[in-house]
């Protein structure tokens, strides 16, 4: 997912798409649903009053001029299980002095290393440059408090203007080869019609894609889809808003004690914690321990498990292929990156597929035309059931793009979804979320974690109240010691894992 530069220069000229996005953008609000205008409403981010382009860093987020304090408990002087935790966090900037508002992007946990226990907080912000950060008390014993300053409201304010202006600053290339005779053009969501373009808007669900039209060759010559580059836009000023260690993704100190001792006695608050290194839901499921290869295929036994999505979904296949010594992977003869790949376990009828989403895939692998499917393609043409799972994972590739791109996709899988459920309602529909990843600047720029979070909201409030489960990535990721990777580590997948089989597999049926 990286953004490598190569190219861009070539591709610029072509890709100033500023006039043609203005025009686009009025016509696409024009477009929106009352839904869709609903969903970009429930994401509103507080905005940054007055900051032009930041001049210097000194009025503006600094973690080492930001503190956080435990308030005191309330009553009777002791923390108990079930009680609440809350931090107060104030947030100064490279001056020293307090910042005045809000809209920094605030993470905070609650752990304990010795237990393996954690638990992601939720942070509210009083638009004042103070944070209160709320933990819900799960466990008996120390629990210490982490607070995280992801990104200054400042560099949010660069993010959300480089989303709104440069809505094509990641951009694709395809081949097109007929015979001897090859061309490589740039493809995209929208391209500026300087030249002739080839349509390539999907019929079934409309969502929409372009390449300009080779010159010797036809539209249905196009063999491969994969990254061209990307152009961030950035000011040079407002490249110092993202640096590691400074000022992103970066630990704020306790004014005092960052720990508490929690006497014994839950509130469902979080989508779960870790205690001993396993992930307990909250809120009805029970989740199950799958630590042997058969109560895994024992579980599965029958299934066929249907994987769309990113990496951070072939993550999983790569698991459960790796776990399972009677599941064999057929050779596809794929892309080891892209996919599609499939696996078997003949004697107990288990099949396990992976497919990747449609365009857009930040990918430098040649990705064959031929195998692009969107999922909600894909969904109809599944007949659905109590033996079939489907799980998806659709994040990690739209943080380039503008939110609306995000929405149309997510709304075309969930008409899919709705209407699978109606012709199979057993089948079984899993969602896996997005989650926090490792901050560099280029990450920051492509994948931000604020840019995750925008869309995961989108994301659980278009499934919200459909018959589907959430393996919520984004607070098991955010609760655990190890640190935020976008393909988080192995013993995270492990409990991504167990909950999707305690799905598959309740207790109650075992
Ligand atoms: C930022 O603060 C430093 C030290 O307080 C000061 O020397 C510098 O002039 C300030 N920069 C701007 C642009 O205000
Ligand atoms: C910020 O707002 C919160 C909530 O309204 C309030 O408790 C706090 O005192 C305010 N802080 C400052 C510095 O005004
Ligand atoms: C592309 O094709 C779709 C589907 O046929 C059509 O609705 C849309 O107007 C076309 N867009 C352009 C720019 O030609
Ligand atoms: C708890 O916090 C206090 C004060 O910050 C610190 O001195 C102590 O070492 C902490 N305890 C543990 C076990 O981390």
């Amino acid at each position: 997912l990286s953004c490598h530069t190569e190219m861009t220069e070539k591709y610029f000229s072509i890709l100033v798409c500023k006039f043609f996005f203005k025009h686009q953008k009025k016509s696409l609000h024009h477009q929106l649903s009352p839904e869709e205008r609903h969903l970009l409403n429930s994401i509103a981010w507080p905005e940054t009053p007055h900051v032009p382009v930041p001049v210097s860093l000194n009025t503006t987020s600094d973690p080492a001029h930001s503190t956080f304090t435990i308030l005191p408990v309330r009553a009777g002087g002791q923390w108990h299980v079930g009680d609440e935790l809350e931090a107060l966090i104030q947030i100064g900037d490279f001056q020293g002095h307090p910042k005045q508002y809000g809209g920094d992007l605030v993470i905070a946990r609650l752990h304990d290393p010795t237990l393996s226990a954690g638990v992601a907080g939720r942070v509210v912000d009083h638009l004042n440059g103070s944070y209160t950060a709320v933990f819900p008390l799960l466990w008996e014993g120390r629990a210490q408090v982490e607070v995280t300053l992801v990104h200054s409201s400042e560099a949010i304010t660069v993010l959300h203007r480089v989303d709104r202006e440069h809505p094509a600053r990641q951009f694709f290339l395809s081949l097109f080869q007929s015979g001897s005779v090859s061309e490589t053009v740039v493809c995209n969501f929208c391209l500026p019609p300087t030249q002739p373009l080839c349509n390539y808007t999907d019929l079934h669900t409309g969502e929409p894609w372009f390449c300009y039209k080779p010159k010797k060759l036809s539209c249905d010559t196009r063999i491969n889809h994969y990254k061209g580059g990307c152009n961030y836009n950035l000011k040079a000023k407002e490249v110092t808003l993202f640096q590691s260690g400074v000022n992103m993704k970066v630990i704020i100190q306790a004014s005092g004690p960052s720990n508490v001792t929690v006497l014994s006695t839950v509130k469902p608050e979080p989508a779960g914690y870790y205690y001993q290194g396993a992930w307990q839901a909250l809120g009805g499921t029970t989740v199950r321990q799958f630590s042997d290869s058969s109560a895994i295929s024992q579980c599965l036994t029958g299934k066929v498990v249907n994987l769309y999505g990113d990496s951070t979904m072939r993550q999983w296949f790569e698991y459960l292929n790796s776990v399972l010594p009677d599941l064999k992977e057929f050779n596809l003869r794929s892309d080891r990156r892209t996919g599609p790949f499939m696996a078997v376990d003949m004697a107990r009828s288990i099949l396990v597929k992976y497919r990747f989403h449609s365009p857009p895939i930040v990918t430098w692998s040649k990705f064959p035309t031929n195998e692009l499917r969107y999922v909600a393609n894909e969904l109809d043409g599944m007949v659905g059931g109590p033996n079939t799972v489907v799980v998806f994972s659709i994040w990690a590739h739209f943080g380039t793009f503008p939110v609306e791109v995000y929405m149309r996709r997510l709304l075309s899988i969930r008409r899919a979804v709705l209407r699978l459920l109606d012709r199979a309602p057993e089948t079984l529909v899993v969602i896996r979320t997005g989650n926090l990843r490792t901050m560099t600047f280029m990450f920051a720029m492509t994948n931000s974690d604020w840019y995750s979070l925008q869309r995961d909201k989108v994301l659980r409030a278009v499934f919200k109240g459909l018959n589907v489960r959430l393996v919520d990535a984004w607070d098991m990721v955010l609760a655990h010691h190890l640190p935020h990777e976008i393909h988080p580590r192995p013993p995270i997948i492990k409990n991504m894992i167990d909950v999707l089989l305690s799905y598959i597999c309740p207790k109650n049926k075992a």
